[in-house]
């Protein structure tokens, strides 16, 4: 990293550079007066390195150096030398060494920085990306944009080999049926007009592979409008990949290869493949959700026949009603504080209620064992294996909402109890979704992942009537509880297509008008195709130990989706509006958003 101005980074210099001339630039981490002599340990992205000022071998550069500041820009000419006895620094790479200056240039000075860069003093979230800058400066956050870096590099040299082409798609686009809000632009040149930013590159990808491009891939930008949450921007990126001619089992041995070169390149960490697989069913069985955190076991337990036998209403009615009762042993007592805890977390995430049993003697006791003989209740140990003087904890709801209320209880125990290694990598992939969910504020049927996904062949009979019983070619990756992509095998057949939108009730005018232009492609010879999307953000934070993406992007935007920085989004002054032939009238929303900052 030698240029005309620098020798040496703050990073490289060590005992074996001793009495090299050299020259280094940097920031001014600190500055320490000790007697006469004045330590300055001056940064880069490389690391940090000491230079000394010594009156006695330049009287000049130690005057100037007295009046420095935090954050100054500073070249220095001198010589190495070993740090005296006692006065190495173990913890630095250049920590045997220093510089005595024999020149110092003030590049540039730096007003007084309204934050420490400092790794152990981070600031709070609104400052940090107001001066984003300052915090980008933080050696952590400078290692967090390096593997980023080096994730992109892998994927690219990986299908670089695979025979993959980069092709890059349009920022301007007719909307992409991926769930979310567009965010839009306004056209100048079509009054009335508006372009889509894409959610992802999803149509555009597929006519490739009808253009017959075979194997495409792009580090993507994707926008979406929605409510943010940690693993949520509205901005982020996706490695995208599509392929021609495949079946779920080639995408499956693509991605197991890719995943194995981005750990190693990235983070040097080797990936065990096949990654192992499990049906979306057993998943919400097991753990009640699609991304299953298997680096610990607190699998869900369905007490539905059981209790059913039982004298408590609750429970009663709910299994009368459709629903179930499930229940989870995290193999430990509680205290009452830290039971009301729990019930809390669960209520806020959807329950009525929970209850709660203990184990003693081979028996269960709590306000509502009384509502369960003891064979019952016997059974009930039996079946969750649980051990005297612990507790166990029931949800009887709608299905959807026992097994979302427990996988985040089982989370939250997971991190209490800390019953995983944070630096261990579990991933598995989630097979066989459903085709569709049913919308309950819609109440229509919608596609689990999107509308181009196709269903099994075996489940072609059941999309007129019975859309609830379709199983799609679409897969999900996860890792440590968190979905990192998504992917499927498309839709190429015209006739498929059209049966799929209409169990989702969409008309075929609605449908050419939506994605006429895909739809037509289709109609000149589409290859059977599939592909994935993962999500770089997520990814990249999962390496770096994170779960808020915004650590490992460069400047992301806060929870209500503006960028402190640069105050975006903003107003814009009426002539800009009125080139795009548009007039402020603007309608109060009726309620704020849902910003919050959960992970899902
Ligand atoms: P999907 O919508 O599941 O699939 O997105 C793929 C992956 O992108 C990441 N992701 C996000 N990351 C940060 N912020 C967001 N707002 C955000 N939204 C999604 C996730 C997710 O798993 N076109 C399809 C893929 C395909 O079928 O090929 C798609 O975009 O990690
Ligand atoms: P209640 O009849 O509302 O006093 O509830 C009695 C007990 O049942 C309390 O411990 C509640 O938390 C629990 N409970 C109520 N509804 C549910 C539910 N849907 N699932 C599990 N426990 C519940």
């Amino acid at each position: 990293m030698k240029t005309r101005m620098r020798t040496h980074t703050c990073g490289n210099l060590r005992l074996q550079n001793d009495k090299e001339k050299v020259s280094v630039c940097g920031w001014v981490q600190s500055r320490r007066d000790h007697g006469g002599i004045i330590f300055i340990d001056l940064r880069d992205r490389h690391g940090l390195t000491q230079v000394v000022f010594d009156p006695s071998n330049n009287d000049q550069a130690h005057k100037e150096a007295e009046h420095i500041g935090r954050e100054w820009v500073l070249k220095v000419d001198g010589t190495v030398r070993p740090r005296g006895e006692g006065l190495v620094n173990p913890r630095l790479p250049t920590g045997e060494v220093e510089v005595v200056v024999d020149k110092l240039e003030v590049l540039n000075k730096s007003d007084t920085p309204p934050m420490e860069i400092d790794d152990n003093k981070v600031a709070n979230e609104d400052f940090r990306l107001k001066y984003r800058y300052l915090d980008l400066r933080r050696p952590i956050m400078q290692k967090h944009l390096e593997t980023r870096h080096k994730v992109a590099q892998a994927a690219r040299s990986f299908f670089n080999e695979q025979g993959f082409l980069e092709i890059e798609t349009p920022l301007l686009i007719r909307s992409t049926p991926e769930g979310a809000r567009d965010y839009m632009v306004p056209s100048r040149v079509n009054p009335g007009q508006m372009y889509s930013l894409p959610q992802s590159p999803q149509l555009y990808k597929q006519i490739l592979m009808v253009s017959g491009c075979d194997r495409y891939y792009q580090i993507a930008r994707c926008l979406r409008d929605e409510d943010l949450r940690t693993d949520r921007q509205p901005e982020f990126t996706q490695i995208d990949v599509e392929m021609s001619f495949v079946e779920e089992e080639d995408i499956y041995e693509i991605l197991d290869g890719m995943v194995v070169n981005v750990f190693k390149e990235a983070i040097g960490v080797n990936i065990t493949i096949p990654i192992p697989r499990m049906t979306f069913h057993e998943s919400m069985e097991r753990y009640g959700c699609d991304k299953p955190d298997l680096r610990f076991g607190l699998e869900l337990v369905d007490v539905s026949e059981i209790v059913k036998k039982g004298d408590f209403g609750v429970f009663k009615t709910v299994i009368e009603n459709g629903g179930i009762v499930k229940c989870i042993n995290p193999n430990k007592n509680f205290s009452r504080k830290e039971l009301d805890e729990y019930i809390v977390l669960a209520t806020k995430s959807g329950a009525k209620g929970m209850a709660w049993m203990k184990v003693a003697d081979g028996k269960l006791e709590s306000n509502i064992a009384k509502f369960f003989k003891e064979d019952l209740q016997k059974e009930i140990i039996k079946k969750t294996g649980a051990k005297d003087d612990t507790i166990l904890f029931f949800v009887a709801d709608r299905p959807k909402v026992c097994n979302n209320v427990l996988a985040r209880l089982r989370n939250k125990l997971g991190e209490d109890l800390k019953l995983y290694d944070p630096s261990e990598f579990r991933f598995v992939w989630i097979v066989d979704f459903p085709l569709f969910e049913y919308d309950d504020d819609i109440e229509a049927w919608m596609p689990a992942h999107h509308m181009f996904t196709m269903p099994k062949k075996e489940c072609l009979k059941f999309l007129d009537k019975e859309p609830g019983k379709v199983v799609a070619h679409c897969y999900d990756l996860v890792l440590n509880g968190v979905e990192l992509g998504s992917g499927s095998i498309r839709v190429h057949r015209k006739d498929i297509q059209e049966k799929v939108m209409k169990s989702m009730g969409i008309t075929e005018a609605e449908a050419l008008q939506k994605f006429g232009f895909l739809l037509e492609a289709f109609r000149y010879g589409a290859p059977p195709h599939g592909g994935f999307a993962f999500g770089v953000d997520r990814l990249v934070a999962l390496m770096c130990g994170f779960n808020d993406i915004r650590e490992v992007m460069a400047f992301p935007k806060n929870k209500n989706a503006q960028c402190p920085m640069d105050g975006c989004p903003s107003q814009i002054d009426d002539k800009a509006l009125k080139d795009v032939h548009l007039k402020w009238d603007i309608v109060k929303p009726e309620k704020k958003g849902n910003l919050d900052n959960r992970m899902e």
